[in-house]
Parts: structure tokens; sequence; C-alpha cells
């Protein structure tokens, strides 16, 4: 496609590492119900996929959080504009993301998630920024650890476009330029 720059992770291997990350989850749950939690609206994709591959009973949940400003760089003020619908008090919360970057995001989410009493809270995310961590967070599985680089596809956006993408790549540097007036 005309937009790609380079790509990073190809649906194949995915595919291949979401499969692995789902038989891991069914062991470390095997006697419990996972109920997993999903990050809208990036880690939509993985959860659909990672799920498939969890042999544990399940159960979904959506939180929607954005972050107070417009830069690309996160804050770490975030507000939760769609919460969950059921109660997480007793349960085994895993937690589904796209990327983690500074983790202030999910540093404030978790916090947020412990004051409900679950039994408790892992988290999954399918790409990891290593690089650009500015809080401590214990993440319990990690598809790809992936450069600093922005990325799109496969649940990530560029001003909400290209999440359908079922491959991970880097967007040619000419549209972050030109595509900021378009609809
Ligand atoms: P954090 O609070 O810096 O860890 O931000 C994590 C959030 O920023 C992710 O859930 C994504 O929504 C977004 N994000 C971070 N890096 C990227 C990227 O490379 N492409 C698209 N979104 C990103
Ligand atoms: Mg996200």
């Amino acid at each position: 496609m005309d937009i790609v720059d380079r790509v990073l992770l190809t649906e194949e291997e995915i595919q291949q590492r979401v499969q692995e990350l789902g038989s891991q989850i069914s062991k470390d749950y095997a006697d419990k119900t996972v109920a997993l939690l999903c990050i809208l609206k990036g880690g939509l994709m993985f959860l659909t996929d990672l799920s498939k591959h969890i042999t544990a009973p399940v159960t979904f949940d959506f939180i929607a959080i954005s972050s107070y400003g417009h830069s690309t760089q996160s804050s770490g003020v975030v507000r939760i504009t769609k919460d969950l619908e059921e109660s997480i008090e007793g349960k085994h919360v895993l937690i589904v993301e796209d990327i983690i970057d500074t983790g202030l995001t999910l540093s404030y989410l978790i916090r947020n998630l412990q004051s409900r009493n679950p039994a408790s809270i892992k988290i999954c995310t399918l790409l990891d920024k290593p690089a650009n961590r500015t809080v401590d967070i214990p993440v319990d599985y990690v598809g790809f650890d992936v450069p600093n680089e922005f990325l799109v596809g496969y649940g990530l956006d560029f001003q909400e476009l290209y999440r359908n993408i079922p491959y991970v790549f880097i967007l040619k540097p000419e549209l972050y330029t030109h595509n900021s007036d378009s609809a």
C-alpha cells in the first residue's frame, strides 16, 4: 500500500505470537475465569484474536480513556470516557492493550481499577516500547518489544485511521505532514 513506509510486523507474525500468548494465558488461568478488559479502541483487534486462543472461560468488558491535550506525547492525565459495564470486584482481570509507551495511561488505570477490589489484575499488551517508559508498571504478557517509532495498524491509529489494517507498520512520513486538514 502506498501509505506504508515499512512493515514492522506481518499479519502472520502477529497471529503466531497472539496464539502463543493465548496458550500461555490458558495455562496461567486454567482454573479461573478471565475477565478480559479491553482498552478501546486500540485493543479491540488484539482482544478478538487473543480471546479465540484462550481455553479458560472469559468475559469481555470495555473501557475507553482519553488523555487530556492533543500532543502525541502522553500527559498521564487521563479521563475515563466510557466506563466498564460490569463490576470487577473479586474477578481476575486481564487488561488487553495495544501498546505501552510511557506507561502513564496504564499506571493511572491500574490505580483506578485497584480501588474496585478485583481478585487480581494483570496486563497483556501486544506491543511494548520500553525506551519511552517513565513509570514502572508490571507487564505480565508482551507480544513484541518495538522500537521508539510511531506505529499504526492492527488497532493502532493515526488520526483514527488504519486501525483495520492486519499488520503493524510505519507510515510514510509525508502522511504526517500533509494530512492534518483532511476530512
Ligand atoms: P502511554 O500512556 O504513553 O503508555 O500511552 C499509551 C497509549 O498511547 C496507547 O494506548 C496508544 O493509544 C497510544 N500510542 C502510543 N504509542 C503509539 C504508536 O506508536 N502508535 C499509535 N498509538 C500509540
Ligand atoms: Mg490505546
